[in-house]
């Protein structure tokens, strides 16, 4: 059990990070200590990557398993190289055109890095966040900073100050507030030492814009076995390729279905199921866009919106699912998203909220 701390959240400008609070957090930082820190995509739960205790606090403080590596968070090109063996040509290129940002890369991971990052493997994730304080912070700490995302293991990651708060309370001593992440879900992760550049996560930088640099990305291969399967085979699995990709991994507390279909579809299997659990008295969250509202405005259920583009539903969708699991809802219905961009993503994300629990709207229509 983690020892219990006093959390103090600490506002601190987005765009002027004010260098006391940065230098504390710093300081906090080097000495083995852990700080929440916001990032473009959510926040972390920071420590230095370079000292395996402080390394392991990580893993005590979210209760994670330490199978699961690591991601290395560096403010320039420099840390990048005395942190991998080999830079590949594609890494300078995607790095050019994506960093800071989004984007994480998977490279061979040089003696530097220590075991408990990478959780054993030869490689090593190595992402130059975007973020004004976190760059701040990892400048004034002076070495690479591993962060994953600053949630309980398996719970929904944390694109607000207070998520985390809520998730970590008494597990660290430090949060740096600065107000709700952009882009909203984890960045992209790129791996560069299999034959051809794959994604293993899609993420915040779509799959169109990475192939624009390197046309000869793949896609991320599709988790379609049965749940139980699945399940099966992840209790076996050590450091498996992507570790951190289970099913479950971004589970809110309460059952939640993924309700898919053309969109007439879909929001008329949610207003016939609504009003099911409505006569068996049980409370519905639903999770939807702004174009479905006419139809399920009036059908009791709790509403979370999701706003009208892709780009609003991935920074909109963590703080959707936990505001509708604080509403004491039973259950959350969540309605389905093309694949393009932003989309591959966010329907990622709802995949694992709903453990695979998928509804064709058709069946029930
Ligand atoms: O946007 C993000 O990436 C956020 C912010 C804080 O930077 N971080 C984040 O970290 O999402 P985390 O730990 O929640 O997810 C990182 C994932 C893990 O699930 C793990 O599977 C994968 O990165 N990973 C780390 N090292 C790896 C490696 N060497 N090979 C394959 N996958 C790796
Ligand atoms: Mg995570």
């Amino acid at each position: 059990m983690a020892q219990h701390k006093q959390t103090e959240i600490v506002y601190v400008d987005r765009n002027h990070p004010d260098r006391a609070s940065i230098e504390r957090a710093a300081s906090l930082l080097r000495a083995g200590e852990l700080v929440v820190f916001p990032t473009e995509t959510v926040y972390g739960l920071g420590a230095n990557a370079l000292q395996p205790a402080a390394v392991e606090r990580i893993f005590e403080a979210k209760g994670r398993p330490y199978s699961d590596p690591l991601i290395a968070h560096i403010a320039d090109m420099a840390a990048l190289e005395q942190l991998v063996t080999t830079l590949p040509d594609e890494a300078f290129a995607l790095a050019r055109a994506f960093w800071p940002g989004p984007l994480t890369l998977i490279l061979p991971a040089s003696s530097l890095v220590p075991k408990m990052v990478t959780a054993g493997l030869s490689t090593v994730a190595v992402r130059m966040p975007g973020h004004p304080v976190a760059q701040a912070l990892i400048r004034a700490t002076g070495t690479p900073i591993a962060a994953p995302s600053a949630n309980r293991f398996k719970h929904v990651s944390p694109t607000t100050a207070r998520h985390a708060f809520a998730d970590l309370q008494g597990r660290v001593q430090l949060i740096l507030d600065s107000g709700p992440c952009e882009v909203g879900v984890e960045s992209t992760i790129l791996d560069l030492c299999s034959d051809t550049p794959t994604i293993l996560r899609p993420g915040g930088l779509s799959l169109e814009a990475l192939r624009n640099v390197l046309p000869n990305v793949q896609p991320p291969v599709r988790h379609d076995k049965p749940a139980a399967q699945q399940e099966e085979a992840e209790a076996e699995a050590v450091a498996q390729k992507a570790p951190g990709q289970m099913r479950v991994h971004y589970s809110p507390a309460i059952p939640a279905y993924l309700f898919t279909g053309t969109q007439e579809e879909i929001r008329a299997a949610m207003l016939k199921e609504v009003l099911r659990y409505r006569a068996q008295g049980e409370e519905v969250g639903l999770l939807i866009a702004d174009e479905d509202l006419e139809t399920l405005r009036h059908s009791e259920a709790h509403i979370y919106l999701l706003g009208k583009t892709a780009q609003e539903a991935a920074a909109r969708l963590y703080a959707g699912l936990r505001t509708l699991e604080e509403s004491g809802v039973q259950v959350i219905l969540c309605r389905d998203f093309n694949e393009q961009g932003l989309g591959l993503a966010i329907r990622d994300r709802l995949l694992k909220a709903t453990g695979g629990k998928v509804i064709y709207a058709s069946t029930l229509a």
